[in-house]
């Protein structure tokens, strides 16, 4: 029962998206309706508002972080086994892309993935971070640095700790990362995809 509440909880925080609610406390338009209409901090960037974005980034990532790490803090005390944590990584990650507070209608997990991945293991997330950056600022795009990043976890996470359940959930988040991304997928090939700092449209 506490294990199923765990990964209930997960997916509720994951629900809250903070592209809108940051939006709205800044009284910026509501990502979903410019840019790439998804509700994340590089959507939230082409508003023109650099906290609005840090703080979707921070907010986003920090829920991730958040579920993951009460699961690990209460784990004992609740007989949490770690297909539990590896499921609430997944859950708080699910809630971000289909919130049930937003319609089902979320963004991409970006934030919300790296927070997570922060949680099971600092260097772990760390390590991502940092490929998210050096391809973000080799290459300018947020999307590409992204799904990079993404395929790049798994194999941190099997570097650090062999296989196991957690990096089936890693692998899992970085495949749903990825089909999230198709739009961006398509740009990119297109040569459409717009760079990290271009203003909405
Ligand atoms: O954080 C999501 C990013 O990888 C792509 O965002 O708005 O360019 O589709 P966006």
């Amino acid at each position: 029962m506490a294990s199923v509440l765990a990964i209930l909880a997960a997916y509720l925080i994951g629900s809250i998206s903070f592209a809108v609610v940051v939006s709205r406390l800044f009284g910026l338009s509501d990502p979903r309706t410019y840019g790439s209409k998804n509700p994340g901090a590089t959507n939230v960037l082409r508003s023109g508002n650099k906290a609005a974005a840090a703080l979707t980034l921070l907010g986003d990532g920090f829920k991730g972080w958040l579920a993951v790490w009460l699961a690990l803090t209460f784990k004992e005390q609740y007989e949490l086994g770690s297909s539990t944590i590896a499921a609430v990584g997944l859950a708080v990650f699910i809630g971000h892309l289909w919130p049930v507070f937003f319609r089902f209608v979320g963004g991409k997990g970006v934030a919300t993935a790296l927070g997570v991945l922060l949680a099971i293991n600092v260097w772990l997330g760390v390590g991502t971070f940092v490929t998210w950056l050096v391809v973000a600022y080799a290459f300018r795009y947020s999307s590409l640095a992204a799904l990079i990043a993404s395929l790049f976890a798994p194999f941190y996470y099997g570097l650090l700790f062999g296989p196991d359940l957690t990096l089936l959930a890693v692998a899992i988040m970085s495949g749903l990362l990825i089909y999230r991304h198709g739009s961006n997928i398509a740009n990119l090939m297109r040569g459409k995809e717009s760079r990290i700092g271009s203003k909405k449209k």
